[in-house]
């Protein structure tokens, strides 16, 4: 497995759509962002894309394994990567925003991340289609962030 920078034209869009249901929301925040990547046997098989918000501080939009390649430690060697590659540019602080419950929020935690504060009805609001997990409608979502 490696994990290196790399330019848009190498991140699949499928991949990305694997975080995030909506194309548009994606297309917003691709352009000047960092693509971080994994690669196995030449093939991109995870994604993470961070741009930055404020001087010092970077969000990451989007982080993304193919199915068939979760749960075995691709994901956390992805996101090790770049929040080391953003301390290397000079980002102090990284935030993101994720749902209130799910796999994803132990993940994240495990990683340093901790709880800013809540942003009520985020996934109501800026997306066209309602998400469901576990069977349950994810309506707020949880600010992140990380400090070094
Ligand atoms: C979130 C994601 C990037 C993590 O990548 P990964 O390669 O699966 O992560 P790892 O194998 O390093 O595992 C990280 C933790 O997540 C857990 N996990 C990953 N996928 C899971 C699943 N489908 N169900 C339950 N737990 C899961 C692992 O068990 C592990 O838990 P642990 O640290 O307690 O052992 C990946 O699962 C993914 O692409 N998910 C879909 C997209 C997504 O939700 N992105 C985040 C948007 S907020």
């Amino acid at each position: 497995m490696s994990y290196l920078e790399v330019g848009v034209s190498e991140i699949p869009i499928e991949l990305l759509l694997e975080a995030d249901p909506s194309e548009e929301t994606i297309a917003s925040y691709l352009e000047g962002a960092w693509y971080f990547a994994a690669k196995r046997d030449e093939k991109v098989i995870g994604a993470c894309i961070a741009k930055p918000i404020n001087t010092g501080t970077a969000e990451i939009f989007n982080i993304a394994i193919y199915p068939q390649f979760q749960q075995q430690g691709v994901g956390s060697g992805l996101l090790r990567f770049a929040l080391n590659e953003l301390k290397t540019k000079n980002m102090q602080r990284v935030e993101l925003s994720t749902g209130t419950f799910g796999y994803q929020l132990t993940y994240y935690q495990r990683h340093g991340f901790r709880v800013d504060r809540v942003v009520k009805n985020h996934f109501l609001d800026n997306y066209p289609e309602p998400i469901f997990e576990n069977g349950i409608q994810h309506q707020d979502a949880l600010r992140l962030y990380v400090a070094f």
